[in-house]
């Protein structure tokens, strides 16, 4: 029988949104190693839906009000990305908490990135928490998505300092989103040539070449 995917072919890859997209357009114009095959999106308004229509990458819209629960939307949103036939699963501004069946699917193909060193400050607001608690460093971080808010394991980090006398939650957000958008493409084309897996035992593989390459990129790894 033949595999479904040749190894050596791009791996594909479907990007969960729910709103600006601006993720979503760096990895489009980041890509190496893989290319973005699916767009779904909870909000037929995410701007990034317009974005990737006009690139012809085909879309999928399921809102919440679509369906007579929640669950019934969640499970749709799940045969939605099994039908996409992903390799790998971006979330980027997805706002949906993924039911545990979804997570446990991708094992290994799903992350995410957030906005924050993880495991400090997961959830929303993570730019004015920062500032509330006048932290040093703030930055971004993509991680193996597990059951939990913003919990997994951490494959990279991004760093930026915090000038706690003149940032504002918005100056922050700038200066993090900037490093999001070199942080997710490369991790998501480690991934897809496979110097980057999560293994048997939760932990990050990382191949020594992809650990020189983040240290000149000033990636932290935390394995
Ligand atoms: C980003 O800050 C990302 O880290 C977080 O949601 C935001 C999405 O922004 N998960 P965008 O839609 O990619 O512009």
């Amino acid at each position: 029988m033949q595999p479904s995917h040749s190894p050596t072919a791009l791996k594909r890859v479907t990007v969960l949104i729910s709103g600006r997209g601006s993720n979503l357009i760096a990895l489009y114009e980041h890509r190496k190693g893989y290319e973005i095959t699916c767009v779904i999106s909870n909000n037929r308004d995410a701007k990034g839906v317009s974005w990737a229509r006009n690139l012809e990458i085909p879309c999928r819209i399921l809102e919440r009000s679509e369906y007579q629960s929640l669950k019934a939307f969640k499970s749709a949103l799940l045969e939605a990305v099994i039908e996409s036939d992903p390799q790998i699963v971006c979330l980027a501004g997805l706002m949906v908490v993924l039911q545990p069946e979804f997570v446990n699917r991708f094992k290994g193909q799903l992350i995410n990135i957030h906005p924050s060193l993880l495991p400090k400050f997961p959830g929303l607001d993570t730019h004015e928490r920062v500032l509330a608690a006048r932290e040093v460093e703030h930055g971004a971080s993509v991680h193996f998505v597990s059951e939990g808010i913003d919990t997994g394991a951490i494959i990279a980090q991004v760093a930026v300092p915090v000038c706690c006398d003149s940032d504002t939650a918005e100056t922050l957000a700038a200066r993090v989103l900037d490093c999001e958008h070199r942080l997710y493409p490369w991790v998501v084309s480690k991934l897809s040539s496979g110097e980057i897996s999560l293994g048997a035992d939760s932990r990050v593989a990382i191949s020594e070449d992809a650990r020189a390459q983040a240290k000149l990129a000033g990636f932290r790894l935390n394995c």
